[in-house]
């Protein structure tokens, strides 16, 4: 059996396919996306995993038995464990702890030892996620820190093979690039390549609302940072290596905007992309939209959307975060998030066994289920106690059906019942149930209570 030092995956890194967008308003451009989400490990961020581990083995800063540290959003972390792993190195990754949980896994399934930080927390702070990496590689013998955000292999990778690929696939004939800016390793690898081939060629910065960037290459001046919810792209701070000279144009886009394009690409293209996707493709249409000319435009897929299906592409997700918005009527029933009305209710019937409740809940990740029967009339309610409780006693365990386990003698409250009513069916450990006349509306708890106040009072 052969055993290759280098594994035959990394010779798929790069390379990546460009795609015409054609079912947007591109006004008189044509868009393109370069789909990094193809990479073997998922994203752009493979091509500095690979070239970052190569000239720190060349160099000799990364040894056999030796250990890889970095501060990643996870794709870096993805990149370095896909090449690393498989070179027979240790890798110890810090993530701030808003990545998504898809990330997490596949790093952890990959090998690599994953230390959440918190990501509420900028620049010199002892738990901000790069101060923690660099504290890591200087305690761990034999460590060799990637950091992407001063490494000059991070945009050369960019500038020797992201670059002269996009001017091959576009058969030197592109006017403009749409880029977000992480460590700037893309943006910086791209302007130094079509400086020296393209010199007119125009950066597009694609920006999150509350990150530093857009405004600084505007004005150049630093504000303070906010928070965003897209990953990968916007900073609180700007990188050593980032490089604006070539940047004409910054827009900054919302959470909301970033997020709803993404979907809207996956259900007009067929493209499942990351939630920075939706910032770049946002600023990419926005920039094709104000021209008055024709223009060959690039920008990018930067990772892949599977990572980001319990968020993204999630609808409850997005609606406890504010980011879907459904109708609004002015009473109770807004502060509900799994409305009947919109067929998103996780419910049970009075004959499902406790195991069919407790397998629904876990699935759906809630502590209690309305139980109706005929799916519409609502019977009583279950929850995590009640299935313990009964579970423990009977002999029929899980077999036994939720009617026998279920509260039955349900305290309702009407849509318009005041906040002071809600809030005391709350204090008392239980779960508001919003009926009236008309029916069963939903299920009120505190989790959800907390999503409206998060939503209404940030
Ligand atoms: C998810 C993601 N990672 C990384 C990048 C590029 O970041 P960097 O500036 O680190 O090269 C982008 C750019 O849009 C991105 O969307």
């Amino acid at each position: 059996m052969p055993n290759d030092s280098r594994p035959a995956v990394l010779e798929l890194i790069g390379n990546t396919p460009l795609v015409r967008v054609s079912r947007f308003d591109t006004g008189p451009c044509t868009l393109f996306l370069k789909l990094e989400s193809q990479n073997p490990g998922g994203s752009i961020k493979d091509r500095i995993g690979l070239a970052m581990i190569d000239a720190a083995e060349r160099d000799g800063r990364l040894k056999p038995g030796g250990t890889i540290v970095e501060a990643t959003a996870g794709n870096t972390g993805l990149g370095l464990a896909l090449v690393g792993r498989a070179k027979g190195y240790r890798v110890v990754l810090v993530v701030p702890d808003k990545m998504s949980t898809e990330k997490v896994l596949h790093l952890k399934a990959m090998g690599a030892e994953v230390h959440i930080t918190r990501s509420d927390v900028g620049k010199g702070h002892a738990d901000y996620y790069q101060d923690v990496a660099a504290r890591l590689a200087r305690e761990i013998p034999d460590a060799f820190f990637a950091d992407q955000f001063n490494n000059p292999h991070n945009p050369l990778a960019h500038e020797c093979s992201t670059a002269p690929e996009i001017w091959a696939q576009t058969q030197h004939d592109v006017d403009a690039i749409v880029v977000g800016v992480g460590s700037a390793g893309t943006l910086t690898g791209l302007t130094r390549f079509f400086k020296r081939v393209q010199p007119d060629l125009e950066m597009v910065l694609a920006d999150p609302v509350g990150s530093v960037m857009a405004e600084y290459s505007r004005s150049g001046t630093l504000g303070a940072p906010g928070s965003w919810a897209v990953e990968g792209i916007g900073e609180d701070f700007i990188p050593s290596i980032t490089d604006l000279s070539s940047v004409r144009h910054a827009y900054s886009i919302s959470d909301e905007e970033s997020f709803d394009h993404a979907r809207q690409l996956l259900r007009k293209e067929g493209i499942l992309g990351g939630s920075s996707t939706g910032t770049l493709l946002a600023a990419a249409l926005r920039y094709c939209r104000e021209q008055t000319e024709p223009k060959r435009v690039v920008s990018f897929v930067c990772d892949t959307g599977t990572r980001y299906l319990s968020k993204v592409y999630n609808d409850q997700w997005m609606s406890d975060q504010g980011l879907l918005q459904s109708k609004r009527y002015g009473d109770l029933r807004d502060l509900i998030a799994r409305r009947f009305e919109d067929g998103r209710v996780i419910s049970v019937g009075p004959d499902d066994t406790l195991l069919t409740a407790f397998q629904r809940m876990r699935l759906a990740d809630v502590s209690q289920l309305p139980v109706l029967e005929d799916g519409k009339r609502l019977v009583g309610v279950i929850d995590e106690s009640d299935i313990l409780l009964n579970v423990q006693s009977g002999d029929a365990h899980f077999r036994m059906t939720v009617t026998c386990a279920m509260t039955d003698k349900l305290q309702t409250l009407a849509p318009d019942a005041s906040r002071a009513q809600l809030e005391a069916v709350l204090d008392r450990g239980l779960v508001a149930i919003i009926a009236d006349a008309s029916g069963f509306h939903g299920l009120i708890t505190r989790v959800d209570m907390l999503n409206h106040l998060r939503r209404t009072l940030a």
